[in-house]
């Protein structure tokens, strides 16, 4: 089974992107023959500057590498080094409706708040299709947010099957962790970099001390029990704790005596444990971007084969010989 996912070269990550994103991505190496790719052509949306962009895309691969990405097992590649991407994306748009775009909640969302709309934003749903049918994915996994992405891909497979009279596209399914929750951010809303509640997973220490004791609480003094159950606090320590942890960590808010600031603390310690077995990895391939550019241009000859095999069977089904 071909699982295949996109990942947004988006700066900063933060550890909602984890436990909502990247954990998931990277266990699912596990579950089949995962192809994964910064998707770097689709960054291009939002990212005008040349070097946020060559930045973020470095960062994103060094990240996922540093968090267990195998590029042995599995075939990490960036977007934009298989170009035959480009050439299925207009392949399909001429299968593609204008109504079917227009429904797209994205675009209707972007637009709505006052991103202005050019034809890249519009049509992005055609590479996300293109990026999924070139290797014959059979399993996206994806957050909720790209579902209907999933299903236009669907849509826009059936449509050239139909009219070339071949099943010439794999259908996909999308697959969505309906258990996993939307992490909080320190003020309890939804985490997000453009919310600023965030808690990174990889800054300084000194940083992410910072935005644990930011984390928003009731105003309970320390000889008074505490409530762990709508604590944010709590929710986020049910990131990186075991039960036998989580059940000490009741007791211990049950108890007068300690402080918000105290089991904010245990926090941090849990979550620089977590992270710490990456940090290593992490600090070795940033100094080494050689072997991060090797890494990805292997992957890249991975995907290309599949991709220009592919490309060749579609160049003569619909007549460019
Ligand atoms: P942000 O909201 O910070 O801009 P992105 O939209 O770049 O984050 O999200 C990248 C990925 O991380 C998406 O797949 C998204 O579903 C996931 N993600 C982001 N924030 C959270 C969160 N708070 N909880 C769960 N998943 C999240
Ligand atoms: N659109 C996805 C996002 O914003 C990223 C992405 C691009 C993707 N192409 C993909 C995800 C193909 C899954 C499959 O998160």
């Amino acid at each position: 089974m071909r699982i295949l996912s996109g990942i947004q070269p988006s700066g900063t990550l933060h550890i909602g992107n984890y436990f909502g994103a990247i954990k998931r991505i990277i266990e699912s190496q596990n579950e089949g023959d995962l192809f994964a790719f910064i998707a770097s052509y689709h960054a291009l949306t939002s990212v005008k500057d040349k070097e946020v962009l060559e930045q973020n895309t470095f960062e994103a691969a060094v990240n996922f590498l540093a968090l267990g990405m195998d590029p042995e097992k599995s075939t990490f590649w960036a977007q934009h080094h298989v170009k035959e991407v480009l050439e299925l994306y207009w392949l399909l748009s001429n299968h593609t409706s204008m109504g079917l775009l227009e429904r797209a909640h994205s675009f209707k969302d972007k637009t709505a708040r006052g991103i202005q709309a050019n034809h890249g934003l519009f049509s992005y749903p055609v590479l996300m299709a293109a990026d999924i049918l070139l290797f014959d994915s059979n399993l996206v996994p994806v957050g909720k947010d790209q579902i209907q992405h999933v299903e236009i891909t669907r849509d826009i497979a059936n449509s050239f099957n139909h009219h070339y009279k071949k099943d010439i596209f794999v259908l996909p399914e999308s697959k969505v962790d309906e258990e996993l929750a939307t992490v909080p951010g320190t003020d309890g809303a939804k985490m997000s970099k453009s919310y600023g509640n965030t808690i990174d997973m990889f800054s300084t220490k000194k940083k992410i001390k910072k935005q644990v004791m930011g984390i928003v609480t009731d105003s309970k003094e320390l000889d008074e029990p505490k409530e762990w159950e709508n604590c944010n606090i709590y929710k986020l320590c049910e990131l990186v704790m075991n039960e036998d942890e989580l059940k000490e960590l009741q007791q211990r808010y049950a108890t007068p005596g300690e402080g918000y600031g105290h089991f904010k603390l245990t926090l941090l310690d849990k979550l620089n444990e977590h992270f710490a077995p990456y940090q290593e990895r992490r600090e070795h391939l940033i100094a080494n971007p050689k072997e991060v550019h090797e890494i990805l241009a292997f992957g890249a000859s991975k995907a290309s084969k599949i991709a220009s095999e592919k490309m060749r069977i579609l160049r003569d089904i619909v007549g460019l010989i």
